[in-house]
């Protein structure tokens, strides 16, 4: 199959795929380069009917996580941060758990790949990861504002600043074409369908799935917090927190709280 790598990042394109029903307006921002669409849409004032899509070619200081650094080479992967205002009382645990499991769903299918999330929103293929999500809230005008940044490895063959395994869509599946806008476009739309859901459900509506594509379930973990002792992971519960077992005890965690290597 030809590859679309050559298709930059398309306003036009990307607003065909979305369909969204439920803001007055969606605002598609794209940039060749930029320190970090997470960090552009936190600072810009926004509109509270307005979905925003922030989207770059490049990012010079992408964030990731516990303030990591996010690589982002020119043209190779997806760099995407969505924002809107939400319920001031929305709980966001769960939300980010069901980010992961649109992204899941989104590359399902459109290419048929089958990944794992990793509590609480890595996804990963074949015991790699090659998306991570970073939210981050801030409180504008007394309404939550809400910046979902999702950086999706695409068709990146290799880095070596990365400091973990890591894979890419294309190194998933070389045959296939991977198109950028196409899955943009679907991502939002999809995240925006579930977040509408989640609104009037909450995580319990996601459980299920999420647990059906839970990476660590039955994985056992060491972590400073449980005092280096192993401990089993069972499920995550109706609101999103991780159900483990140590010393035959149950604990409920949720995320932000742990951090844990996998021993097995
Ligand atoms: C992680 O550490 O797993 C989260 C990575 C999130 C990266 C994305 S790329 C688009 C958005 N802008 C950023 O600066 N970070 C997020």
């Amino acid at each position: 199959m030809k590859d679309v790598n050559q298709n930059p990042l398309n306003k036009k394109i990307i607003n065909s795929f979305l369909r969204i029903k439920d803001f007055s307006k969606v605002k598609i921002l794209i940039f060749e380069e930029i320190d970090s669409t997470n960090r552009y849409l936190s600072d810009l004032i926004s509109d509270k009917n307005t979905l925003y899509v922030c989207t770059a070619e490049k990012q010079n200081k992408g964030k990731g996580r516990g303030n990591k650094k996010w690589e982002s080479p020119t043209g190779q992967n997806i760099y995407l941060s969505l924002s809107f205002q939400l319920e001031k009382n929305s709980q966001l645990n769960g939300f980010s758990l069901m980010v992961g499991l649109a992204i899941r769903d989104t590359l399902s299918e459109l290419y048929d790949i089958d990944s794992k999330i990793k509590w609480p929103n890595d996804i990963f293929f074949d015991h790699k990861k090659f998306c991570g999500v970073l939210i981050e809230t801030k409180y504008e005008n007394n309404l939550l504002k809400i910046v979902i940044g999702i950086g999706i490895n695409v068709f990146m063959h290799s880095n070596d600043q990365i400091d973990q395994d890591w894979t890419s869509l294309k190194l998933i599946d070389g045959e296939k074409s991977f198109d950028r806008n196409l899955i943009i476009g679907k991502l939002t739309s999809k995240i925006i369908d579930y977040s509408r859901t989640y609104e009037k459900y909450g995580f319990s509506h996601f459980q299920k799935p999420f647990n059906q594509n839970n990476y660590l379930k039955n994985k056992i973990l060491t972590s400073e917090n449980f005092k280096g002792k192993d401990c089993k992971v069972k499920e995550v519960d109706e609101e999103g927190r991780l159900k483990v077992e140590i010393d035959k005890e149950e604990k409920l965690i949720s995320s932000g709280e742990l951090s844990f290597k996998i021993k097995e």
